[in-house]
């Protein structure tokens, strides 16, 4: 029988031993945290993940997040940590819809949200992830920009940048959308010092009452860096975890009970293991001309982010 601690000494042992590189999204488990390499948001993943000098990447998260790593290392064996884990948010525009989609908006540059599948981003001209994005459509050099999916993202980013005409489809998380304005109401009469963080994958009504909105990495570090003590925190529910472990003086609370992710808690630190020892996951095999068209508008991303 195994505990936690000495199944994260046997991954820590098999990973090294088998150069493997372990790429965790911040919201997997603590106890994936602390076997992992490297965790952070998705633009942070995608920029380990093209410096990564290991044969092997596991990425714990979900499956839009394996197939970027794939992108930029197609040499490298990537492993998802949980084949059942995807992003219900890449599946929500396929890219036949989006080709009779860019017939209706001919000369608009169309901007991905990262959560999309390898084969959409092959018809996007530009990726874009929450900390990245205002950067990146600010630099582009059209006015006119097709956003897919998440119209809450792309409303946020649309009232940052007015500058630009954004068009948008109606995509968005299902766990972040699932947080109403009433609640967030009552959670902040409920709290009244504490500060209100949230994901812009949150529906508008709900970012427009927070105090700060950014990537999941952009919430911890105002967290972190803030001189306030208490904070609600609008996004996967997680992050309160990981927030209390790393600010054992400070005070945080979930904006909404529900808002989790039912596909990034697929990932158990028993897959991590299974992985390591090379019985467990899903190897990525993308197409080769895939992942040659879904590298431009990746490497567009990185390049103007
Ligand atoms: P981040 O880029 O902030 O990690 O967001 C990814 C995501 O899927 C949030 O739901
Ligand atoms: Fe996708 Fe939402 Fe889960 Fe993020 S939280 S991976 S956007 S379903």
């Amino acid at each position: 029988m195994y505990t936690t601690k000495t199944l994260q000494e046997e991954i820590l042992r098999l990973k090294k031993e088998h150069d493997i590189c372990i790429l965790a999204h911040a919201y997997q488990s603590h106890d994936i945290w602390e076997v992992a390499d490297y965790i952070g948001d998705s633009y942070g993943l995608s920029l380990e993940a093209a410096k990564a000098s290991q044969k092997t990447i596991l990425l714990c998260g979900v499956r839009f997040m394996a197939e970027t790593v794939k992108i930029l290392s197609p040499q490298k064996r990537v492993l998802l940590s949980h084949s059942m884990a995807g992003c219900p948010m890449a599946e929500q525009i396929s890219a036949d819809e989006l080709k009779a989609l860019k017939k209706e908006y001919p000369g608009y540059t169309v901007a991905a949200y990262i959560n999309t599948t390898a084969e959409l981003k092959t018809v996007c001209d530009v990726c874009v992830t929450s900390s990245s994005a205002l950067k990146i459509i600010k630099n582009l050099d059209n006015p006119d920009i097709l956003f897919i999916p998440d119209c809450n993202l792309g409303a946020w980013i649309a009232a940052k940048v007015p500058e630009k005409n954004i068009r948008l489809m109606k995509g968005g998380c299902p766990a972040h959308t699932g947080i109403s304005a009433k609640e967030t109401e009552r959670i902040r009469a409920l709290y009244p010092n504490a500060k209100l963080l949230v994901h812009p994958e949150c529906l508008p009504e709900v970012t427009a009452q927070a105090d700060y909105a950014g990537s999941t990495t952009g919430i911890m570090d105002y967290a972190k860096q803030s001189r306030d003590k208490e904070f609600i925190i609008g996004t996967e529910n997680s992050i309160v975890q990981h927030l209390q472990f790393e600010c054992p003086d400070k005070q945080f609370y979930a904006l909404s009970k529900d808002c989790i992710c039912s596909n990034m808690k697929l990932t158990t630190l028993m897959d991590v293991y299974r992985c390591v020892c090379g019985t467990g996951g899903e190897e990525i095999i993308l197409a080769d001309d895939v992942m040659e068209k879904a590298r431009r508008c990746i490497d567009t991303m990185l390049t103007l982010g």
